[in-house]
């Protein structure tokens, strides 16, 4: 059976400037490309998620303007349900500003009307989120805004998925009601501060309410631990890499739908690392995000 996830999160167009290296501050250099293409954190990984073959429906918000109309596109195209996603009459667009320089990334986001994606939104949506077994969520939205629908999703006995990006302070409120928490090592030294040690950390979200803390360490794999559970590691993939934009996006997707589709969850992040792999391989967030059958044939080829 196809894992069914409500994905409640960002919208945004990203402006990609490719350039041989990030300007210092003050100065002045020539890029090589701009390139328009959708994105967000949420839609990236609502994308993600319908590529692999979950059944897929999003909340979020977008501005009544060119970028709203072609991001609303995207997602129809890519096989999500974008019923839930509302035009504001006030409000922009969310936009993100990427530079990809060195083989990375830097991004600032505008949210724009992903700032309007509000708790009567989530009301509105309830059937949405009625009918999914599993709710992801992203810090693209207002914080506020997360935590009323985590709250929401756990009086109806759903799974809640936290991908803390950007990070922020996450209420305790909040933390209780997340079953999976999937920050990565800059994000895990703001939501704990004063905390040096790894384990420490996720100690810290595990004695919040935090069921299950699932921390990406890029080269390094990931490190899990549940709560009462010991810590585990598991190994990531070295691979040629065209543009990482969205391999966190694309982490979250598998995971989750890994876990919708009932896998044990040291399987389901070997999964999700295997996405964000291949994730990797294509410019683009949402371009770059494989289907089922380009994770299994990444799978045989080691
Ligand atoms: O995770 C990548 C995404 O972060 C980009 O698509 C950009 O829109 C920002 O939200």
């Amino acid at each position: 059976m196809k894992p069914k996830i409500v994905v409640i999160g960002s919208l945004n167009m990203d402006m990609v400037v490719q350039t041989p290296r990030v300007p210092v501050m003050g100065e002045t250099i020539l890029g090589q490309s701009v390139q328009f293409v959708p994105g967000g954190k949420g839609a990236n990984q609502a994308i993600g998620l319908a590529r692999l073959g979950a059944e897929v429906a999003m909340i979020g918000s977008v501005g009544q303007d060119l970028f709203g109309g072609e991001l609303l596109g995207s997602l129809q195209t890519g096989g999500v349900n974008s019923t839930g996603v509302k035009k504001t009459e006030s409000g922009e667009t969310g936009t993100a500003f990427i530079v990809l320089a060195e083989g990375d990334n830097s991004i600032i986001v505008v949210p724009g009307a992903n700032a309007q994606c509000m708790p009567a939104d989530i009301d509105a949506q309830i059937e949405l989120i009625e009918r999914a077994d599993i709710v992801l969520m992203q810090m693209e939205i207002p914080l506020a805004t997360v935590t009323y629908a985590a709250k929401v999703a756990k009086l109806l006995q759903k799974t809640v998925i936290l991908n803390p990006a950007p990070a922020q302070k996450l209420p305790p409120e909040l933390l209780a009601c997340v079953d999976y928490l999937t920050p990565n090592e800059t994000e895990l030294s703001i939501l704990i501060e004063g905390e040096s040690d790894l384990e420490g950390r996720m100690d810290a979200l595990l004695k919040q309410g935090v069921r299950h803390v699932v921390a990406t360490l890029g080269a390094q794999g990931v490190a899990y631990k549940a709560q009462a559970g010991s810590l585990l590691h598991i190994s990531g993939h070295q691979v040629p890499v065209v543009d990482t934009t969205g391999a966190g996006d694309a982490f979250n997707a598998g995971l989750a739908f890994a876990i919708g589709s009932g896998q044990a969850v040291p399987d389901a992040i070997a999964f999700a690392n295997k996405v964000a792999a291949v994730s990797v391989g294509k410019f683009g967030a949402q371009q770059g995000m494989p289907t089922l059958d380009e994770v299994v044939v990444f799978s045989e080829s080691f």
